[in-house]
C-alpha cells in the first residue's frame, strides 16, 4: 500500500511538470453519421486513419513502456505518463467511433485480422525496432494534427461540434506529445540508420494502407460519395486537396530524416493555443 501511494505521489509530481494534459473527450459515439464532414471523401480518409487508432496507438504505448525504466530524466518520465495517458484515451474513443461507424451501412471490421496479423509481426521486432517504428508513426500523427489545425476550413468544413470534439481534441494532443517517443528513442538507442529506415518502411505501408482504406469506403458509400454529382464535385475538389496536403506536408515529413532532426524545431505553439481555446472556448 505504501508502495502504492509513493508511486502515486512520484506520478503525480512528475505530471506537474509536464506540459502534455490527459483531457477527457467530450466526444459522444451515440450520435456519429458517417459523413460528417462537407465532402464525403474527408469523412472516408479521417475515418481511414480511425481504423488504424485504437490497435495502433496500444502498440505505440507498449514500445514506449518497454523501455520505460531506462529513462533516468524526471521530465521524459513525466512527459512518458501524459504520452501513455493521452494515446490510452484515443484509442478508447477511436475505437468507439469506429464501432459507431461500423454500426451504420460500413464494413470496417473487416480491417481488424490483417491490422491484427501486422500488429502480431511487430511485436516480433527487436524493441528498438518496434520503437523505432512509433516514432516514424508519430510523425505522420504531428504532420498531420498540425494540418487539421493549420487548415480547418479544409479538414473541418462541416464537422460538427459532437465530431470536433474527437478530432480537435486528438489533434491538439498529437502535438503536445509529439516529441516524447522520439525523446525516449533517442535517449536510449540513439539509432540513425534505423531511425531513416523505419521511416522509409512505414511510408510505404501508411500512406498505401490510408489510400487503399479510404478508397474501399468511398466505393462502399458509391451511391452518395460518386453517383450524386453535387457530391461527385465536392469529392473531386477534396482529393485535389489531400495531394496539396501532401505537397505541403513534404519539408516536414523530408526533414525527419535529418541527422539533427527533433520534433519540436517546427514551433506550432500558436497551433496549439488555437486548438485549445477551439475545445474550450471561454
Ligand atoms: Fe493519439
Ligand atoms: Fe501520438
Amino acid at each position: 500500500m505504501l508502495k502504492n501511494l509513493s508511486n502515486q505521489s512520484k506520478n503525480f509530481q512528475q505530471r506537474l511538470h509536464s506540459n502534455i494534459h490527459i483531457r477527457k473527450t467530450r466526444f459522444n459515439a451515440v450520435s456519429v453519421h458517417p459523413h460528417y464532414t462537407d465532402a464525403t471523401l474527408i469523412s472516408h480518409f479521417l475515418t481511414a486513419l480511425s481504423i488504424t487508432f485504437p490497435q495502433g496507438e496500444r502498440f505505440f504505448v507498449e514500445t514506449v513502456r518497454n523501455v520505460r525504466e531506462q529513462i533516468k530524466d524526471p521530465q521524459l518520465q513525466a512527459d512518458i505518463a501524459g504520452f501513455i495517458g493521452q494515446e490510452a484515451h484515443h484509442a478508447q474513443a477511436h475505437e468507439q467511433f469506429n464501432h459507431a461507424v461500423q454500426s451504420t451501412q460500413y464494413n470496417l471490421k473487416k480491417y481488424d485480422a490483417a491490422f491484427e496479423k501486422e500488429m502480431l509481426r511487430l511485436r516480433t521486432l527487436t524493441q528498438r525496432r518496434q520503437l523505432a517504428a512509433t516514432v516514424a508513426l508519430e510523425h505522420f500523427t504531428a504532420l498531420m494534427a498540425g494540418y487539421m489545425l493549420k487548415y480547418p476550413e479544409f479538414m473541418f468544413k462541416g464537422l460538427s461540434s459532437n465530431m470536433k470534439q474527437l478530432w480537435l481534441w486528438h489533434a491538439v494532443e498529437e502535438i503536445e506529445h509529439k516529441h516524447v517517443a522520439f525523446d525516449v528513442y533517442q535517449s536510449i538507442f540513439n539509432n540513425l540508420a534505423q531511425r531513416r529506415r523505419s521511416m522509409r518502411t512505414i511510408t510505404i505501408g501508411f500512406i498505401s494502407s490510408t489510400m487503399l482504406m479510404t478508397a474501399d469506403l468511398l466505393w462502399q458509400d458509391r451511391k452518395t460519395s460518386l453517383y450524386q454529382p453535387k457530391q461527385l464535385l465536392k469529392n473531386i475538389k477534396a482529393l485535389y486537396g489531400l495531394g496539396l496536403m501532401m505537397v505541403r506536408l513534404f519539408p516536414e515529413y523530408i526533414a525527419f530524416y535529418d541527422e539533427d532532426f527533433h520534433p519540436k524545431q517546427l514551433d506550432q505553439q500558436d497551433l496549439l493555443e488555437m486548438g485549445r481555446q477551439l475545445l474550450n472556448p471561454s
